[in-house]
């Protein structure tokens, strides 16, 4: 039993992550616990907003230099799933080119993080339709240039 409220809430802390990262698995919780890549991006080059069927939306952010992805961001109001599968989504689109981006799928995702549970599977392809939302508009913007 804990001595004070510190160490209850210390306890508690505690027994959720041990759930999260057995649920999750050590590289998805690890990401859980630190997001990179979160945020807005002002002066993106292409950029993807997805409502998925759960209702959760997702965007991702692309900055494009040279013809590869040098800045990539994600931001949601989902769950943390969506939140770990953003943040993949655009690390895995760091240094890539168009056609590189383009084969990133819910899969790519799911085998990098390690899989997830079954009922946050669809949290990956969100994140993965998002970033091919996010190619389309950088790919449309550079065919109206010409
Ligand atoms: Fe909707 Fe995870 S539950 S994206």
């Amino acid at each position: 039993m804990a001595d004070s409220f510190d160490d209850f809430v210390k306890d508690l802390q505690n027994q959720i992550f041990d759930e999260t990262r057995t649920a999750y698995g050590e590289v998805a919780f690890q990401r859980w616990l630190k997001p990179l890549y979160n945020g807005e991006m002002n002066d993106a080059d292409g950029y993807g907003r997805v409502t998925g069927t759960c209702g959760d939306t997702m965007e991702i952010f692309l900055k494009l230099d040279d013809d590869l992805v040098k800045d990539a961001t994600f931001r949601t109001d989902g769950c943390g799933s969506s939140s770990i599968c953003g943040s993949f989504a655009a690390e895995l689109a760091l240094g890539k080119s168009p056609d590189e981006v383009a084969e990133i799928s819910g899969e790519t995702i799911l085998n990098t993080l390690g899989g997830l549970p079954e009922e946050d599977r669809h949290c990956a392809f969100l994140a993965a339709e998002t970033l091919q939302a996010a190619l389309h508009d950088f790919m449309m913007k550079e065919r109206n240039k010409k």
